[in-house]
């Protein structure tokens, strides 16, 4: 009896057989751009695509890009100016931007990139395969910016590369409108996948061999359905039987209430782990960034989370100059940075983005100063991260091997359920395998251990 297929695949096995094109994707930014690129590569895959490592090997080429600070669009200003030059020696290379700065910056583009051919928003992903057809039959411009207030790729299955973590997007948009973010603009407003097709999505992935799931959203606990908020949601995708560790992120601190903290203490695969952005520590500057908590209900919260649950790891998101923030006001933050301990937290100097309210304040502070209080919080965190690292020499943790460490090929690294590497010695274990390590030593942000016999 020949193997039944679905006619989506025995088109694309077609397709691959008599074209052999090939497709390259660069991913910029998020997890979110990472789980969007999987699905596009997906997209690719059905239109007779094949994936490339080898850039001047391919026949269509895509960035898919970050807007959050000026930064990550100069980095792809420069990707793109490079390209040119393989455009240049094959004119029928499709080069195409996606995500967030096609979205805010497509006049730009198009105007400074003049051999882009292919712009495409976060909400046009669906459309790849017809205008990849249309691109390759005639050659014009393809730009779709359109946001959508449902698009939430429910049926698209990501091609996902192996390994130990799947990203499985839950939500997507935000409707918070920090005065200094730009993603409820190039992102749109949110909107929820039903609980049936993320629980339907988490048993394929675990019989494909991944092990632990991470729930995305740019404000993933605004999750919200008829059938259920994102406690609910944790919940189900918790009884999804063979996931072993289960994360989530990015939360808003708003949105973290008593029946989520009940749910993760209560199920032992859902990791002790939250990411908490606390992005400043003065009261004015966290109003003037509309981030809807005080100092206090923050530090409240984080009680409250080690209430429910003491060996919660915890890291954030610190902003340092934002508009109009004095020396006393960045103090405050450093206070909150040291008296919460945070395990480990991503550091950034403000970066002013047009179109959003606070890139019209006025009083902007200067890059030297920037650059002086961000090297100040990033010496007090690293001190906090040994602290916190330390504090767990002589515990056991459980680790799930996930590759050879880059320094030895007689040890291991693998992660703990609060996200922490680990790095100890081989001794007759796999990887993939989930074993008990005990913590012998903590440098840097990485600790050290053996395996408990
Ligand atoms: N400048 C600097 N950092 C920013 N972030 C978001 N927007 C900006 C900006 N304009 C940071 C926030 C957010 C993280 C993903 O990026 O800390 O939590
Ligand atoms: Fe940006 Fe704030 Fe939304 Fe996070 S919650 S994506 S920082 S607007």
């Amino acid at each position: 009896m020949p193997e039944l297929v679905n006619s989506q695949q025995n088109i694309s096995l077609i397709q691959n057989l008599t074209s052999n094109k090939k497709y390259y994707i660069q991913t910029y930014g998020c997890q979110m751009n990472v789980y969007d690129s999987e699905l596009v590569a997906t997209q690719l895959e059905n239109s007779g695509y094949e994936k490339t490592d080898k850039i001047d090997k391919a026949d269509a080429i895509f960035l898919n890009t970050c807007a959050i600070r000026e930064k990550a669009e100069e980095t792809v200003h420069n990707r793109l100016s490079n390209l040119h030059t393989l455009k240049k020696k094959n004119p029928k290379l499709i080069l195409g931007v996606l995500g967030c700065m096609a979205q805010n910056l497509k006049n730009d583009l198009l105007e400074s990139k003049p051999y882009v051919d292919v712009i495409l928003g976060p909400d046009s992903y669906r459309r790849i395969p017809e205008l990849i057809k249309s691109r390759e039959q005639k050659n014009e411009y393809l730009v779709d910016t359109k946001l959508s207030k449902f698009e939430v790729y429910e049926d698209l299955y990501p091609s996902r590369s192996e390994g130990i973590n799947a990203w499985i997007s839950i939500m997507r948009g935000c409707d918070k409108f920090c005065t200094f973010c730009i993603v409820p603009f190039t992102r749109g407003r949110e909107r929820s996948r039903s609980i049936e097709s993320i629980v339907e999505e988490t048993k394929k992935c675990v019989s494909e061999g991944f092990l632990e799931i991470t729930l995305l959203g740019q404000n993933v606990n605004s999750y919200k359905t008829p059938n259920g908020t994102f406690p609910e949601l944790l919940k189900s995708v918790a009884s999804v039987k063979g996931v072993k560790r289960i994360r989530y992120t990015s939360p808003h601190p708003q949105d973290i209430d008593d029946d989520l903290l009940e749910v993760m203490r209560n199920h032992s695969n859902i990791c002790n782990q939250i990411h908490l952005p606390l992005q400043a520590g003065s009261n004015r500057i966290l109003k003037r960034m509309n981030r809807t908590y005080t100092k206090q209900q923050f530090l409240d919260l984080v009680n409250k989370i080690r209430k429910y649950m003491p060996e919660c790891s915890l890291s954030t998101d610190v902003i340092v100059g934002f508009p109009g923030e004095t020396d006393e006001e960045f103090s405050e933050t450093l206070e909150v940075i040291d008296e919460v301990g945070f395990n480990s937290a991503f550091m950034f100097k403000y970066s002013s983005r047009p179109g959003t309210k606070a890139a019209e304040y006025s009083d902007q502070i200067n890059e030297d100063e920037k650059q002086s209080r961000l090297e100040k919080l990033i010496k007090l965190q690293k001190n906090k991260t040994l602290i916190a690292n330390k504090k767990l020499i002589g515990t056991v943790q459980e680790v799930i091997v996930e590759k050879e460490s880059k320094k030895s090929s007689h040890q291991w690294a693998g992660r703990t359920m609060g996200n922490t590497w680990v790095i100890f010695d081989k001794t007759n274990e796999s990887l993939k395998d989930n074993i008990k390590v005990i913590i012998t030593d903590a440098q840097g942000i990485t600790l050290f251990g053996q395996r408990e016999n």
